[in-house]
């Protein structure tokens, strides 16, 4: 164990924004601790990065859509290394539809993941980290925080809530240290749309998990709280800014709504 060498701890690193945020790092030198529910994956992501990086990393399994699996993050991480460097609040899944059609079991998971894992985990990585004055935190929310979406309300308001809970953070942690980020990436090309079951109608504004994740480290140096990526992701926060929210959400309602689903003419 290095104690100079930077250490992360990744959540949802299997895949997409949360493999890429894992191999931008690793050929930065950080040692890590790679998090999700898929060792087959994690593994082989492992095998990769060690063909870039002497550092240490880990792998671990972990459902964080399960009660007290913060505890766990943390206990886990501390296991390895007590200096955690940067934690990144990556898992996280999207559901549409219906809200009233939703399973229960798919709503607890995702307040579970999205809320209650991550700012439990903030309350628990944070405090040492400001005992060292050295520190960062990146929770990837999304641009579907900007303004409610009807047909993906409850994903939508999750990714609200990490964006003003990481505001809020970022100034009470201001100037001790510690950098809070929220990263908002806006339609990027991951598994994510399939794992979700809805494959968006504007792919040709697609972004690459790759843009996402150099676009938010190359943020971490300016301190930068919120962040959007490139063009799209500007237009995007600009929008919700101008436009009354009931508009956009007519629009955004029409595009993400399912065939099935017949409230909104
Ligand atoms: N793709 C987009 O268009 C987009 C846009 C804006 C924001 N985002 C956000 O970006 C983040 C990453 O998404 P992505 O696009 O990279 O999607 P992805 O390719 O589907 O990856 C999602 C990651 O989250 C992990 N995960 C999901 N549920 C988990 C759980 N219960 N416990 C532990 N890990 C879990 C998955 O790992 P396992 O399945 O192996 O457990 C996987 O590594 C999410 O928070 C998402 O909301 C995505």
């Amino acid at each position: 164990m290095n104690q100079t060498t930077p250490f992360a701890v990744i959540t949802g690193a299997s895949r997409g924004i949360g493999a890429e945020y894992a191999r931008a790092l690793a050929t930065q030198g950080y040692e890590l601790l790679l998090v999700s529910r898929d060792m087959k994956r994690l593994e082989l992501l492992r095998e990769e990065l060690q063909q870039v990086s002497q550092k240490d990393i880990w792998v671990e399994l972990l459902d964080l859509s399960q009660p007290q699996s913060a505890e766990k993050l943390y206990d886990l991480a501390r296991s390895y290394r007590s200096d955690i460097s940067l934690l990144i609040n990556n898992a996280g899944f999207g559901c549409y539809g219906d809200f009233a059609d939703i399973p229960l079991a798919t709503i607890h998971n995702m307040l579970q993941l999205h809320i209650t894992t991550i700012v439990e985990s903030i309350r628990l990585f944070l405090p040492d980290m400001l005992v060292r004055k050295h520190g960062a935190i990146i929770t990837v929310a999304s641009v579907a925080g900007f303004f409610p979406i009807p047909y993906m309300t409850e994903y939508a308001a999750t990714k609200a809530f990490l964006i003003a809970f990481s505001k809020g953070l970022a100034q009470e942690t201001k100037d001790r240290g510690v950098t809070i980020q929220v990263c908002c990436p806006g339609f990027t090309d991951t598994d994510f749309h399939q794992t979700a079951g809805h494959q968006p109608k504007q792919i040709f504004l697609a972004q690459s998990p790759q843009q996402v994740v150099q676009t938010s480290l190359q943020a971490l140096k300016s301190k930068r709280t919120l962040v959007t990526i490139g063009w799209q992701g500007r237009l995007s926060l600009w929008i919700s800014k101008i436009i009354p929210h009931k508009i956009l959400m007519t629009f955004a309602g029409k595009a993400v709504k399912p065939p099935s689903a017949t409230h909104l003419k």
